[in-house]
């Protein structure tokens, strides 16, 4: 059985003091959910705040990317270590990462490693353009991401998350059947590659454009075990009803 997860991506959104009164604001009904993982992965600068915020709670907290070494003359960048006092998950190699910042399936390897050897579990994000959806080449583009996770990076508990690009902030989420081809074409990939076992056990999210009114579609479908939500996590009454959507679909199944 695999325990659903929906987090919460609020990218490059909100100062130190918007966080915390949204965290304020969403914690005493997040931590009353019991059957879903709920994570929050704020800007860097907000994660301390934050952390003391849920102290006690059942909210996990995230952050949105890292480097891969431990330390160093790396001016500007976040260390695997840093971030493990604050949190236990990190969002890596997200199409917004991949695209702006030049991040290739080599680096974003590299930061899953580093991740994982401090006990960060990360949520590594994969998903194909709108180009390469019309030409046919999403199954291409997914296996080449996937390419270098490793066995031991599944059963570290790495999560994945299925972000179409076409579908990020555009307001056009994937349909729930499409997700869920395209998810199981994921899982059966990693068990061709993995076996069974590990393809059975990897929580695989989706992600893109999900909100209140379409995340039912989603959480219905039998190959996606949570949502990766960017717009509506920065609204305490969308996230929560994701939440609580998510919770109750997966309680009667
Ligand atoms: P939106 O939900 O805003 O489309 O963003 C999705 C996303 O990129 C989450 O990581």
């Amino acid at each position: 059985m695999r325990i659903p997860m929906i987090a919460g991506n609020w990218k490059m959104n909100t100062t130190v003091a918007e966080a915390v009164a949204l965290v304020k604001e969403m914690r005493p009904e997040l931590d009353r959910i019991d059957n879903v993982d709920k994570v929050i992965c704020p800007p860097f600068v907000s994660l301390a705040a934050v952390k003391e915020l849920i102290k006690g709670s059942s909210i996990k907290l995230g952050a949105q990317n890292l480097y891969f070494e431990e330390k160093g003359a790396y001016t500007g960048e976040i260390s695997p270590l840093m971030l493990a006092e604050l949190c236990q998950l990190v969002i890596i190699g997200h199409s917004e990462r991949r695209q702006y910042f030049n991040e290739t399936v080599e680096l974003v390897d590299k930061k899953v490693q580093a991740a994982l050897q401090v006990g960060l579990k990360p949520i590594l994000c994969i998903g194909e353009t709108l180009k390469e959806n019309e030409s046919g080449k999403t199954e291409a583009v997914l296996t080449n991401q996937l390419s270098s996770t490793s066995s031991q990076a599944y059963s570290t508990g790495l999560t994945l998350a299925y972000e179409p690009i076409w579908a990020i902030g555009t307001g056009r989420a994937a349909t729930g059947e499409q997700a869920n081809q395209t998810i199981g074409f994921i899982r059966h990939h990693i068990s061709k590659q993995h076996g069974q076992e590990i393809a059975q056990a990897v929580r695989i999210l989706y992600g893109g454009s999900v909100t209140a009114e379409n995340i039912a579609e989603f959480i219905k479908q039998p190959e996606v075990d949570g949502a990766l939500v960017g717009g509506a996590s920065l609204k305490a009454s969308q996230f929560l009803s994701i939440v609580k959507q998510t919770s109750s679909i997966k309680r009667g199944k």
